[in-house]
């Protein structure tokens, strides 16, 4: 696929979505940042968007352009004003609306702080992940970055790392390495669909 038209969707602070126009700048990635939306006016990944001076969207319930008549309505038409083909999220905390996922069907890639289909699903996200991770027998743990389907983490999965879990971790060491390892990856798979070494379309 090229001529990648990225939106970032974000919720908090945005490392991985740094990490990707980091990888933009420097030329790896052959690809366009058009867009950060977020839901939460206090996102640090607004920060960098702003910085970057990249068109950057706080829209939720409470504040979509009164042009709109609904919040989805919102979202879609600033990502087809700006011509987005591919969404990215990373670390966005609102549910995708099928609505959005048909329209964008196959475009949507998200990434989970674990080696899906393990620690996936309804309510494992943020520190329950890792907490679950650690609650197990399981020596490591990973990331996964997968294609967004109306079911939590259950598309079908681009890329994984692994990441070894170390006897002393806690929730904090464990998120934080998992973290580190998210950053190169989300890069990886970006640059495989670049090449179109991934196909988007392929069946499951
Ligand atoms: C990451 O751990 C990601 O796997 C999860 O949310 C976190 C986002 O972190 N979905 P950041 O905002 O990119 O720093």
């Amino acid at each position: 696929m090229q001529n990648l038209k990225l939106g970032f969707f974000a919720s908090h602070n945005g490392s991985n979505v740094k990490a990707i126009l980091e990888n933009i700048k420097n030329g790896y990635l052959n690809a366009q940042p058009k867009i950060i939306i977020s839901n939460n006016p206090n996102a640090g990944v607004l920060e960098i968007a702003r910085a970057r001076k990249i068109p950057a969207f706080c829209l939720n319930a409470k504040n979509y352009p009164e042009k709109y008549n609904s919040l989805n309505e919102a979202i879609l038409g600033t990502l087809t004003e700006h011509q987005v083909n591919l969404i990215v999220l990373a670390g966005y905390m609102k549910k995708i609306s099928p609505a959005l996922i048909a329209v964008y069907k196959n475009r949507i890639l998200n990434i989970h702080p674990a080696l899906l289909p393990k620690f996936g699903g309804e309510g494992m996200y943020g520190e329950f992940v890792h907490q679950a991770v650690l609650a197990s027998d399981d020596t490591e743990t990973g990331a996964t970055i997968h294609l967004v389907t109306p079911e939590y983490d259950e598309g079908r999965i681009l890329g994984q790392c692994q990441v070894p879990r170390y006897k002393n971790d806690t929730v904090e060491t464990l998120s934080q390495r998992v973290l580190r390892f998210e950053h190169t990856l989300y890069s990886q798979v970006l640059k495989d669909i670049e090449l179109s070494l991934i196909n988007l379309d392929e069946e499951k």
